[in-house]
């Protein structure tokens, strides 16, 4: 159980069940910040090139152990991406790293289709392509994670997610009912729904930024781009219907984060890059949230337990403490060469992790 007074919150240490790390100079700054809040993190495989193999994979969890500051206990959780050619033989060797002390585990498998996101150019055409690798998928009980929104350009921006649900997600389930899908950053009330009426298998990660913001904050007072993150922002009652699957208590609703680091230049640009960075600040983000619903005592739950629970992986064992102190976030950081603006950068936070 958590304990709690009013001004301060003790809950088991939680996991980021969805983030990005970057590579390079951007990988050190990431990783500080999401070790400092979660003992673990699900890292996305979208950097270029894709991480595709078990390999790659552990390759690159060796390169986010090097870049973490000497004594931070932090496991990074390795996935891999999806591609129309990913062999099914893969699969068998990534479940096989979750049954050995050798190297990071690989638990997971990103699924991107072509051209959603960040980086996804490389991700799925048709999911029928894909059907052999979902397939061992479903028998080694390894989990497909899904960035869920069609890229059809006719298809309105806004509606993505919906249009997913109908027309990708409800057949995929239909072929594979005994797949675990995650329907990650879900961002509308249709996703809620979707997964509180769907089974066991078939969870949600929610992130920070889609529970506090509606679709307002990327257009109050001028074009903001650090608002900007794909599935884009949707309007208030699907806020709301996120924030009442957050703080339900259902199981199959957990934490993650989506923070995604983008250099400030290339976020304040003509293109901006879609991705709102929060890991500097995550779990306070979500003590507000969760603090407004009048929820406080279901965070621990949503952030420590949910999630290892639907992964199958032992709950943790340590404690954080936030506490009710006003702070104000940093403008921005350092970034390699560049800088990296946070969200609600240089705001005052009600909360304040120890
Ligand atoms: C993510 C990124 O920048 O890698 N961007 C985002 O807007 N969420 C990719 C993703 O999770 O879709
Ligand atoms: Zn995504
Ligand atoms: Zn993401």
């Amino acid at each position: 159980m958590p304990s709690a007074t009013p001004d301060s919150l003790t809950i088991t240490q939680p996991d980021d069940w969805h983030v990005h790390l970057r590579d390079g100079e951007a990988l050190t700054v990431a990783v500080a910040h999401t070790a400092a809040q979660f003992r673990r993190a699900v890292v996305m495989p979208n950097l270029r090139p894709p991480v595709t193999t078990v390999v790659i994979a552990q390759d690159y969890a060796k390169r986010i152990q090097a870049a973490l500051h000497s004594g931070a206990a932090f496991d990074p959780l390795m996935t891999l991406y999806l591609t129309d050619r990913l062999d099914p033989q893969e699969i068998h060797r990534a479940a096989a790293t979750c049954q050995s002390d050798d190297g990071a585990q690989v638990v997971a498998v990103k699924l991107y289709p072509a051209g959603a996101t960040t980086n996804s150019d490389a991700g799925v055409t048709d999911l029928r392509k894909v059907y052999p690798v979902l397939e061992v998928m479903q028998t080694l009980e390894m989990p497909l994670l899904v960035h869920g929104e069609v890229t059809s350009p006719e298809i309105d921006l806004f509606d993505r997610e919906a249009v997913f649900i109908d027309t990708q997600l409800i057949p995929l389930r239909r072929d594979f009912p005994a797949l675990k899908i995650v329907f990650e950053h879900i961002t509308t009330t249709q996703a809620a729904q979707y997964v509180r009426d769907s089974g066991d298998l078939t969870a949600a990660t929610i992130t920070a930024h889609h529970l506090l913001f509606n679709r307002n904050a990327i257009f109050t007072g001028g074009i903001r781009p650090h608002y900007y993150c794909l599935p884009v922002l949707k309007r208030e009652s699907h806020r709301l219907s996120l924030v009442a699957a957050a703080t339900s208590g259902n199981p199959r609703f957990f934490l993650g984060t989506d923070s995604a680091p983008h250099a400030t230049h290339l976020k304040e640009h003509a293109t901006g890059c879609a991705g709102s960075y929060t890991a500097h600040a995550a779990i306070e983000m979500y003590a507000e949230v969760f603090e407004q619903a009048d929820a406080l005592h279901r965070l621990e739950a949503f952030a420590s337990f949910h999630g290892p629970d639907f992964y199958g992986l032992a709950r943790n064992t340590g404690h954080i403490t936030i506490q009710r102190t006003a702070w104000q976030t940093p403008v921005d950081f350092a970034y390699g060469q560049a800088r990296l603006t946070p969200l609600r950068a240089g705001e005052w936070l009600p909360w304040k992790l120890q």
